[in-house]
């Protein structure tokens, strides 16, 4: 090998180091034969895993979230996430966008001008869904996130499905500190 490669080999190594920080997306795979239609319906917001400072402070008091999954035009999915903080309940609509690869989307926040991926990494549509959320271009805000949705606030084997979620987040390079189970909501959210 002629010396002159070696800078670009450093360069090289360095791309690849600079990589394995926050797994790229490509490297990310969804649930093979992924079906949307029974992603559909309600989920809540289990289990949570980010390196966010945000997150970090405000982990403690997070409680969960309900979403209504409905299907959209054109392959797309509209989430309508409801949650209760500081004495109110709020409620938040999403269109994820397909991408062309099942399982995949694609939202857009305008507030932040900001581009979300989401890929459903593994789900038994009837009992646990787990994904992770790509942002780009947020100012101060966290990149990388994972999440576990379960169809009910209280699911049958939830310590069993807390540690599929924790070994999940920790293939993702997540530590214990980064994973957090959110308690159940005592307003804006029944589990009729
Ligand atoms: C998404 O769902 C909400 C609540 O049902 C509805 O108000 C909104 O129009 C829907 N948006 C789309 C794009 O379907
Ligand atoms: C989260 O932070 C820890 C500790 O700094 C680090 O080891 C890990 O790679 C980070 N994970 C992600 C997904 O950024």
């Amino acid at each position: 090998m002629a010396a002159g490669n070696g800078p670009w080999m450093a360069l090289a190594l360095l791309t690849l180091l600079a990589g394995l920080q926050t797994p790229a997306l490509s490297e990310v795979s969804v649930q093979p034969n992924f079906k949307q239609d029974q992603f559909l319906g309600r989920w809540f917001t289990k289990g949570l895993a980010s390196n966010a400072t945000w997150f970090q402070e405000k982990k403690a008091k997070l409680s969960m979230c309900k979403s209504v999954v409905t299907a959209a035009e054109d392959g797309a999915l509209n989430l309508t996430v409801t949650y209760f903080r500081n004495t109110q309940c709020h409620v938040w609509n999403l269109l994820l966008e397909p991408t062309g690869t099942p399982g995949h989307y694609r939202y857009y926040k305008p507030k932040w001008g900001s581009n979300h991926d989401v890929l459903v990494v593994e789900t038994d549509y009837d009992r646990y869904a787990m994904f992770i959320t790509q942002s780009t271009n947020v100012p101060g805000k966290e990149l990388f996130m994972a999440t576990l949705y379960t169809r009910s606030q209280n699911p049958v084997a939830e310590r069993e499905l807390n540690e599929k979620f924790r070994s999940f987040a920790h293939s993702q390079g997540f530590t214990d500190e980064a994973i957090v189970f959110l308690h159940k909501a005592d307003k804006c959210i029944d589990d009729q």
